[in-house]
Order: structure tokens, then C-alpha cells, then sequence
């Protein structure tokens, strides 16, 4: 297998929690970590060095790094950004956050890196389209983290409910990832069986339903709140969609990918369906969505598209 490098940005908890899962699943040989804080990425190189020895499939090299070692990496993750606060919406930090996606975008367009990147900076859609618009990087060689975390919650929030593993519970999250996020209920199914039958077989209520989207939605808001941040869910999302990709065994997972009529929207991007490979992001998956379901997509597209239009005019 030829060595593979990633470049982390941003090595703040979301980046460490991506990083140390990365190092447990061996999805690289060489790692670079960058931090506008130097010492924050000298000290966490140190310690996941540390790690090497008790690593069944150790990487051979990790660092603390500057842009110029993002020219022959394979993927960069982008976790950088300040971080949510208690009772703020991911949002609420676009102003802040898309200066220092412009600053990290010029600087990796400057590095002649061809690889596929991947963002997970929140307001994850926003950031993004600030990230390709700026770099003109192919758009299938950006995505964002989207609603894969708010799909892996769904998925495991109803394996509880109906007492079976996760991996058989497929469910997607798909919109903004944010509080406009909204689950196709006619495309969820749990070992074959879709989700109204499983409600009609009493496993699961249908007000039940309403009650996890609702939970799904309002999970990070209730981590912020319990310990200030969240990070080993992002973390492990980020390591499913980098194996994903390096692997490119064309699976299909949520990401954020750029609409290009899918779903009847253009233009912007947004948690969908994709089939992933090495390249990236291949294609999207349209869901067959219900009227309904259609209506609170565009709504969720509505919400992000407008936010993306006011940020493109202040950087
Ligand atoms: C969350 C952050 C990653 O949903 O937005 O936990």
C-alpha cells in the first residue's frame, strides 16, 4: 500500500479526537498537524507520538507542521475555527469563522496540494463553499463533515429504541447541519423493514419519530451545555469519511457535497447522500423524498443558501 499523508488543520479537540481516531484505525502512515497556535500542534504531536509503540498498525511519522507539507498529502481535514458556544446556533459563528476559513484557503491553494479535503468547521456548510470558492478546488474534491454526525446519532438513537445493533438501522439526516436538518422517514429502514412498519409491528411509536428528529437536532446544544464542546462524534465521523475516501470503495455515506440540481437546488453545499472514492465525492444519491419531506428540505437549502449569499459578500 503506497504511504498515505494527512494534513490536519486546526488541532483543537474535534481535530485530536479525528486524529487519535485515525491513529487507532492505522488510515494513514504519515500525519502533519497545523495550529495557528504552533505549541498546541508541537504539544499534540508529541503526544500522539506517544501512542506509536502500542499501535498494532503504527503510522511512521507525525508532526507539527506549516502549509507547505499540505503540497503531497493526500486529505486535509479543516477543523479550525472558534468553537460553539453554550446557547449559540453554528450559524451565530459564521462572521468569525469564514475570515479564518478565507485565511486557511489561500494558504493551502498556495501550497499546491491536489488531494481531497474535507471541512468539519461549523457552520460546516458555509464553511465549505468559503473553502472551494476561495482554493477553486473541483468541487468534488471539497466536502463537508454535513449531517454525517446527525445521521450516525439517528442511526444510533433508534437502534436503541428498537434494541438492535446500529449497522442495521439505515437512516439519514440530510439538510443544513444545523436546526434545519430533517430526516427522510420514507427512505428509513431497519434490516429491510422500513420505518412505518416497524411502527405498524409496534417496535417503535409514531410520535416517537418526531421525538428523535427533535433529539437528533438538539444533541449537540445538550453536550455543549453537559461539558462545553463537542468532539469524539465529529472525530469519529471525520475518520469514517477520510477511510471512506482513501479507500474509495465507492460506499454511500452522508456528506456535504455541491448541489448541481439534485434535489431540484443548485449551488451550494449541503448534507446528502454521496457515493464516496478517492477523488472525493463521485455522485449524489437523490432519496425518493414525499411532498412533505421535499418542503422541509428546500427549506433547510432556503436557510443555507441565504446564509452562504450574505457571507460571500464579506469575504
Ligand atoms: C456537532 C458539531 C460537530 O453537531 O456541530 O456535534
Amino acid at each position: 500500500m503506497s504511504k498515505r499523508k494527512i494534513v490536519l488543520i486546526g488541532c483543537g479537540a474535534v481535530g485530536s479526537s479525528f486524529i487519535y481516531s485515525a491513529i487507532n484505525q492505522s488510515l494513514a502512515q504519515e500525519y502533519v498537524l497545523i495550529d495557528a497556535f504552533e505549541a498546541i500542534a508541537e504539544g499534540n504531536a508529541i503526544d500522539f507520538a506517544d501512542c506509536q509503540a502500542g499501535l498494532d498498525h503504527p503510522f511512521t511519522s507525525i508532526k507539527s507542521g506549516n502549509y507547505n507539507d499540505c503540497k503531497d498529502a493526500d486529505i486535509i481535514v479543516i477543523t479550525a475555527g472558534r468553537p460553539q458556544k453554550d446557547g449559540e446556533t453554528r450559524l451565530n459563528m459564521v462572521i468569525d469563522n469564514a475570515k479564518i476559513m478565507k485565511d486557511i484557503s489561500l494558504q493551502v491553494k498556495k501550497s499546491g496540494f491536489k488531494g481531497v479535503t474535507i471541512i468539519a468547521s461549523n457552520p460546516v456548510d458555509i464553511m465549505t463553499a468559503v473553502y472551494q470558492k476561495v482554493t477553486q478546488f473541483d468541487y468534488h474534491k471539497v466536502l463537508g463533515t454535513g449531517t454525517i454526525l446527525d445521521s450516525l446519532r439517528l442511526q444510533h438513537l433508534i437502534a436503541e429504541k428498537i434494541e438492535v445493533n446500529p449497522k442495521s438501522v439505515a437512516a439519514y439526516v440530510i439538510g443544513e447541519h444545523g436546526d434545519s436538518s430533517m430526516i427522510p422517514w420514507s427512505s428509513v429502514s431497519v434490516g429491510n423493514k422500513n420505518i412505518y412498519q416497524q411502527v405498524a409491528e409496534g417496535r417503535i411509536k409514531k410520535e416517537e419519530l418526531n421525538q428523535l428528529r427533535d433529539e437528533v437536532a438538539q444533541r449537540a446544544y445538550k453536550i455543549i451545555k453537559l461539558k462545553r464542546a463537542t468532539f469524539y462524534g465529529i472525530g469519529v465521523a471525520l475518520a469514517l469519511l477520510v477511510r471512506n475516501i482513501l479507500e474509495g470503495q465507492n460506499n454511500i455515506l452522508v456528506a456535504g457535497a455541491y448541489l448541481q440540481g439534485e434535489y431540484g437546488h443548485r449551488g451550494f453545499y449541503i448534507g446528502v447522500p454521496t457515493i464516496l472514492n478517492e477523488k472525493g465525492w463521485k455522485k449524489i444519491v437523490e432519496l425518493p423524498l414525499t411532498k412533505e419531506e421535499q418542503i422541509a428540505f428546500d427549506k433547510s437549502c432556503a436557510i443555507v443558501k441565504d446564509t452562504l449569499e450574505k457571507t460571500f459578500v464579506t469575504i
